[in-house]
């Protein structure tokens, strides 16, 4: 971990587990390092990163919190909650952090190795997810490793991701709480402790989000969702206990017992596992659309968009 916080004071690239996939960290403060970021992701440079840190106070120290957003931040950090907020003057941070907008997406993460870095790094940590940009994101340090192999200088290996799904991002406006990316929070509970419907995001081209682009999450092989009856030759993403009989062809179910969380912790390795079997096609079985299922039912929609 000493190593880990001496890479990050140097400007190098440290991958790091959090509770919801691993991040490619970077000292925020320094633009060079931050800029080896968006190399060793082929990131596009107008694709905003994420600032982890560790407590409120660190983030009220990087941004403007209103009350609102205290108020989520009281009841989800540490946790996997980004909040989208006006960056201040003296920040520090990099520019580039927040591709030239006046606000930075903040999160406290819980992963007890995400923090034991934040504490050895001693500044802020910009991290996106660790894999390459557009690809599905990495829950185990094999992922990283696969993806981002000799672009970093250290990969801390906490085994799988316990939530497998990105942080939810939230950005208060005024009296509008708006669900910018549905994630390891169910909408449902934002909504419970910010007292007010979340306002879902329908225009791709927001300028408040630049990253959610449509086709994300993208596999190798043609993904195809709904589907009740399988292809022959394709591989199979099941959910639940009836699946379809197949004598032939990869199947991985997500959750038997049809379990949302479980099902979320498993999405990444199974997109991963199901491409490497070689197929050209995934079919995936439905998968509910209420609690976790919202980020599931998105980050499927993006792995099967056009690219
Ligand atoms: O769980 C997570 O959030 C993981 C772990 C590593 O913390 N990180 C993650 O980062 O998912 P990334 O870069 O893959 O996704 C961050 C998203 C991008 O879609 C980006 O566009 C959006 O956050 N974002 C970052 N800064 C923003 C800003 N100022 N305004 C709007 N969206 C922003
Ligand atoms: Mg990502």
């Amino acid at each position: 971990m000493a190593e880990a916080g001496a890479l990050l004071r140097c400007g190098e690239l440290v991958a790091f587990p959090t509770e919801t996939v691993y991040g490619l960290g970077a000292d925020a403060t320094n633009g060079t390092a931050v800029a080896r970021i968006f190399e060793a992701k082929g990131r596009p440079r107008f694709n905003p990163l994420i600032v982890h840190v560790a407590s409120i106070e660190a983030a009220a120290a990087l941004a403007e919190l209103s009350p609102a957003d205290l108020r989520l931040a009281e009841a989800f950090w540490p946790g996997p909650l980004t909040l989208v907020l006006p960056r201040r003057a003296d920040s520090g941070l990099s520019d580039i952090v927040s591709a030239g907008l006046d606000t930075v997406a903040v999160r406290v993460p819980r992963h007890p190795i995400a923090r034991a870095l934040l504490g050895a790094a001693g500044s802020p940590v910009a991290a996106p997810s660790a894999n390459r940009s557009g690809h599905v994101s990495a829950t185990t340090a094999a992922h990283v490793a696969a993806d981002l192999d000799g672009q970093v200088g250290m990969i801390l290996d906490g085994g799988s991701c316990p939530q497998g799904l990105e942080s939810t991002i939230i950005r208060v406006d005024g009296r509008e709480v708006v669900l910018l990316r549905p994630g390891a929070i169910p909408a449902d509970e934002i909504a419970r402790v910010a007292d007010a419907a979340l306002q879902r995001r329908t225009d791709e081209a927001s300028p408040r989000a630049p990253g959610q682009l449509a086709s994300h999450y993208a596999p190798r092989a043609q993904v195809r969702l709904n589907i009740t009856e399988p292809a022959p030759g394709a591989a199979l993403l099941a959910f639940g206990p009836s699946v379809p009989r197949r004598d032939v062809g990869f199947v991985f179910n997500l959750s038997p017992r049809g379990d949302l969380a479980e099902a979320a912790a498993n999405l990444f390795t199974a997109l991963r596992v199901l491409d490497q079997s070689g197929v050209g096609r995934i079919d995936v079985m439905p998968i509910p659309s209420h609690g976790l299922g919202e980020a599931i039912n998105d980050r499927l929609r993006r792995a099967a968009a056009p690219r």
